[in-house]
């Protein structure tokens, strides 16, 4: 009997071994010895992503893979003056990235009006709102579609700093919170032009006083309360021209709209497209100029965080053969007046 019991803890332990070792070696050869598994967990680990269960962390994975190859397949391929990279948006397909900016058009409502910098004849070469301490440091939405209020702020703040010396970083929390109107909708989207009409009434406050949580709350009327930054109005730049543009942005931050479906992986350089002109992105020009070899490009300031593009910002190429510029670029721009 006793020897009969051995011999089946035996056998059991042997099956139970067995399987272990064949759980292990099917789990090796699926997933654990593949570099790119490795790769993907990792990459969640930085981003802190967590998926909701195993199927979805397959389907990202399936995607995440794509892109990657991409990424090298692109960079390999060597044909195009920047780079892509494996950033914090390496787990979406372009389609729902593409889903995530919600910058909302205006451009038929937007008048023809006054344009004040219309005959300024002598803008320099190149231009670097940063350099005259006119641009906070690069700040992140995360996950709220509130790109206008960023875009918004960088231009107010830019304003603000060359009329009166101080540079102070902006609420757009108060934007996303309190400016609700049929235009502006928090992290569901909205439009420059509205959020400077906003500012026109109500003044903005400061980060700090009212800071950035990435999610759509109540207004707080007490943080709201304090207006450290007013505006007089704002104006469009003409439409289509990179000129007019450029005689803007010489003077000073500007807001422009761009297709950014093309950014979603551009890690540095040059961006030379391709690039759509259907505008679901709001970000502000805050300098131009031009490379080594002569290529002219817009400095724009992203609100993606650091780690995207160029610590933050990317340069576009300028004064393409379209109207519209890269990406729609000339399409929709606006600036605050001080
Ligand atoms: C630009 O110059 C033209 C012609 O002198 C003038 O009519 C116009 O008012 C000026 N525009 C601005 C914004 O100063």
């Amino acid at each position: 009997m006793a020897s009969l019991r051995n011999r089946c803890c035996v056998l059991v332990t042997l099956i139970f071994l067995l399987g272990v070792w064949a759980c292990q070696a099917a789990g090796r050869t699926l997933q654990g010895d593949d570099p790119m598994y490795k790769m993907h967990e990792q990459w969640m680990a930085r981003y802190g992503r967590v998926y909701k269960d195993v199927d979805e962390r397959q389907s990202r994975f399936e995607i995440f893979k794509a892109n990657v190859r991409g990424i090298e397949s692109f960079n390999r391929a060597n044909n195009r003056p920047y780079k892509l990279g494996v950033n914090q948006f390496a787990d979406l397909t372009n389609e729902e990235f593409g889903a995530r900016n919600r910058f909302k058009s205006h451009m038929r409502s937007t008048k023809a009006a006054s344009f004040k910098y219309a005959n300024v004849s002598a803008a320099p070469s190149n231009v670097d709102w940063r350099k005259k301490g006119a641009v906070t440091p690069i700040k992140s939405q995360g996950h709220c579609g509130c790109c206008w209020a960023f875009s918004a702020v960088a231009a107010v703040e830019g304003i603000n700093e060359i009329t009166t010396g101080k540079l102070v970083s902006l609420s757009e929390q108060e934007l996303v919170d309190c400016d609700v109107g049929s235009d502006a909708r928090g992290c569901e989207g909205g439009w420059m032009g509205s959020a400077f009409e906003f500012v026109e009434k109500h003044g903005l406050t400061t980060e700090t006083s009212y800071p950035y949580v990435a999610t759509e709350g109540e207004c707080n009327v007490k943080s709201e309360s304090s207006r450290t930054v007013t505006i007089k109005g704002h104006e469009a730049v003409p439409v289509n021209s990179e000129g007019a543009l450029l005689k803007a942005v010489a003077n000073q931050p500007v807001s422009v709209a761009i297709d950014a479906r093309g950014l979603q992986l551009y890690s540095g350089g040059m961006f030379t497209g391709p690039c759509g002109t259907n505008l679901n992105h709001g970000v502000a020009v805050v300098g131009y100029g031009a490379t080594n070899d002569g290529t002219k490009y817009w400095l724009v300031k992203n609100s993606w965080g650091e780690e995207w593009g160029e610590e933050g910002y990317i340069r576009m190429q300028r004064d393409v053969g379209a109207e519209e510029g890269l990406c729609g670029i000339a399409m929709e721009a606006s600036y605050p007046t001080a």
